[in-house]
C-alpha cells in the first residue's frame, strides 16, 4: 500500500484537513481517524482491509494500491503544490459551442451583478483630496504611444490568414533571442545567459518559451510548432486536434477561429536551479505577463488585434506541445488576427439585445 504523493496536511483544529491538491478534493480528518492516518503514514503495510478507516482512506484516494506516477518537478513542494492544485480545475460546465458559451458567460456575470460589488480600496480619496497629475497634452508622435492606446482585447476574428512574415516579426520581437544585442554583453555576464529578448527575464534565464498554435498562416501547414529562440526558427510538434481551439480553451469558442496563437510556457526547472525558493514560482508569471503584453504591442503595431487568456485545458495542451508530465509548464495563450473590433461575439450580444427587448 502507499500515500497518495500528491497529499498535504492542513491542521484546522479540531480536525486535520488531508488535501488531495491534484485531484482537487478535501477531507476532514478527526483524532482517530487521523491517528490511523499518521500510523499508515509511517508504515503503509500496516494497511488493514478488516478495518473501515483503512478501507475509507483506500476508496477516497488517501491511500493507492500502486505507486502514483509524480511529475518531473524541478522545484520545490510548495511551488508544486500551488501549481499542479491550481491545474485541471474541475468545470462544472464547459459550454461546447459559441451559443452555449454565450449563455453561461451572461448567466455567470448576471450572478456576480446580484453580489455587492468589493468595496473601495483602502486608500480611496474623496476628489478634494487628490493630486491632479497633468494630462499628455499632446501624445509624442511615437509609434509606441499609438501603439499601446491602440491595444485592446478583441473576441471576434475574421480567421483571415496571417502572414510569415508577420508571424516571424512577432516571434523575433517577442520571444526571440535579440541578434541586436549581442554585442551589448557584459563582462559579468555568466556563459550561457547573456541572450537577451526584448522583455526582461527573470535572472536573464529566459525560462519561459513559447509554441505557436497555426490555424491559418500562410506558408505553414496548421498544427502546433515550438519556437527556438536562438535560430529565430520553429520546429512542428503536432497537428492541429480535431476539437476546435475554444474547447482547450476552457469552452471560449468565440475564439475558434483565430488563425495564429501563442502558448506560453515556463521551464521550472531553470528558475529552480538559479532561485532554490518558492518565491521565484512567481516570477514566471510576471515573466510570462511581459511576454504576453509585447506580442500584443507588436501585433497592434502590426495592425493585427489581439486576445489573451489563462484559462487552459492543462493536460490537453501539454499533451499537445509534447510536455506532458515534465518540468516545462504552460501558463498563458496570447493571439492575433484581423478583427471587426468587436469586445464581444455577435452570439452573446445577441442573447443581451434580446434580453433587452423582452424586459
Ligand atoms: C491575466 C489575464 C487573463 C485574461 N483572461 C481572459 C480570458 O480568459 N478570456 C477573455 O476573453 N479575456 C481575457 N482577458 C482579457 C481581459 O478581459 C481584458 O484585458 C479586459 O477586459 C480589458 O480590456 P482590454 O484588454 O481591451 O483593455 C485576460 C486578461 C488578463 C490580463
Amino acid at each position: 500500500m502507499h500515500i497518495n504523493p500528491y497529499i498535504f496536511i492542513l491542521p484546522r483544529s479540531p480536525d486535520q484537513i488531508v488535501w488531495d491538491y491534484k485531484n482537487h478534493k478535501q477531507f476532514e480528518l478527526n483524532l482517530e481517524y487521523s491517528i490511523r492516518l499518521a500510523h499508515l503514514i509511517d508504515n503503509p503495510e500496516k494497511f488493514d482491509d478488516s478495518n473501515i478507516i483503512d478501507t475509507q482512506f483506500l476508496s477516497a484516494g488517501i491511500l493507492a494500491t500502486s505507486t502514483k506516477e509524480t511529475i518531473e518537478w524541478g522545484w520545490d513542494e510548495l511551488s508544486k503544490i500551488f501549481h499542479i492544485g491550481t491545474k485541471n480545475i474541475p468545470c462544472e460546465y464547459i459550454p461546447q459551442d459559441i451559443n452555449e458559451w454565450s449563455r453561461h458567460y451572461l448567466g455567470h456575470c448576471i450572478d456576480v451583478l446580484a453580489t455587492p460589488a468589493p468595496e473601495d480600496r483602502r486608500t480611496e480619496r474623496p476628489t478634494s483630496e487628490r493630486i491632479d497629475l497633468p494630462h499628455p497634452s499632446c501624445l509624442p508622435e511615437s509609434a509606441l504611444a499609438t501603439t499601446l492606446t491602440g491595444r485592446k482585447t478583441c473576441r471576434t476574428f475574421t480567421g483571415k490568414m496571417v502572414s510569415l512574415e508577420e508571424v516571424g516579426t512577432l516571434l523575433y520581437l517577442s520571444l526571440g533571442y535579440l541578434r541586436e544585442r549581442e554585442n551589448d554583453v557584459d563582462e559579468t555576464i555568466v556563459e550561457g545567459l547573456g541572450a537577451r529578448r526584448s522583455s526582461p527575464s527573470g535572472g536573464g534565464l529566459n525560462a519561459c518559451e513559447g509554441f505557436l498554435h497555426v490555424q491559418n498562416v500562410c506558408g505553414l501547414e496548421p498544427g502546433l510548432y515550438a519556437y527556438h529562440p536562438t535560430d529565430h526558427a520553429l520546429s512542428f510538434v503536432n497537428p492541429l486536434p480535431d476539437s476546435p481551439l475554444g474547447q482547450l480553451l476552457c469552452g471560449q469558442h468565440f475564439i475558434n477561429n483565430l488563425p495564429v496563437g501563442l502558448f506560453i510556457t515556463a521551464r521550472f526547472d531553470k528558475l529552480w536551479w538559479k532561485y532554490e525558493h518558492s518565491r521565484a514560482y512567481r516570477m514566471a508569471y510576471v515573466e510570462a505577463g511581459h511576454i504576453s503584453q509585447t506580442f500584443q504591442l507588436v501585433a497592434t503595431a502590426l495592425g493585427l488585434s489581439t486576445w489573451l487568456t489563462g484559462a487552459l485545458a492543462d493536460d490537453q495542451v501539454e499533451s499537445l506541445l509534447g510536455i506532458e508530465e515534465s518540468s516545462e509548464q504552460p501558463l498563458f495563450f496570447v493571439g492575433c488576427g484581423q478583427s471587426d473590433g468587436q469586445v464581444m461575439c455577435t452570439e452573446l450580444k445577441a442573447l443581451l439585445n434580446s434580453r433587452g427587448s423582452q424586459q
